[in-house]
């Protein structure tokens, strides 16, 4: 099974970032370790981050052939991005949306997700573990388990 993770704009930040809601650990970390977890499983991954919005339309257009399913935080434009949306309907790929902080807990401007409603899942709240959580779900969803 091969996964692609898209992580959207500043996520290149964390480590820095505002780490009283992120954490401390870099994306680098956080992709290294989904690496290894996704390695016990079998599951070759594709790490991609960008900070513009034309670039994650392009990579989820261009993934379908080369991969199984797709992880994506897309950071700030969840709560905008009608073209990656678009991209996620179109692409017709399994898409689990991942969220470091319980965006629900915070303004309301993040209250809403543009993507989640094209996503067959979204998990937040749980830091860097969610990226975990996201994969053990696509890869229990291609073998047909459903708990
Ligand atoms: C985020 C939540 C978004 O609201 C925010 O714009 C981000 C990160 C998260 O992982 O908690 O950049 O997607």
């Amino acid at each position: 099974m091969n996964v692609l993770v898209i992580n959207g704009p500043n996520l290149g930040l964390l480590g820095t970032r505002q780490p009283d809601v992120y954490g401390a650990q870099t994306l680098d970390e956080m992709m290294e370790a989904l690496r290894a977890h996704a390695g016990s499983k079998g599951v070759e991954l594709e790490c991609f981050q960008s900070d513009i919005e034309g670039e994650i339309v392009a990579r989820i257009g261009s993934s379908r052939g080369t991969f199984d399913a797709i992880i994506i935080n897309p950071a700030a434009y969840t709560h905008t991005s009608v073209a990656i949306r678009d991209a996620i309907s179109g692409v017709d790929l399994p898409c689990v949306e991942v969220h470091l902080s319980n965006t629900h807990a915070r303004e309301e401007f993040r209250h809403q997700s543009l993507t989640a409603p094209v996503c067959v899942g979204q998990i937040m709240g749980f830091g860097s573990i969610g990226y975990r959580m996201a994969l053990d779900g696509l890869v229990d969803r291609a073998a047909g388990t459903k708990a």
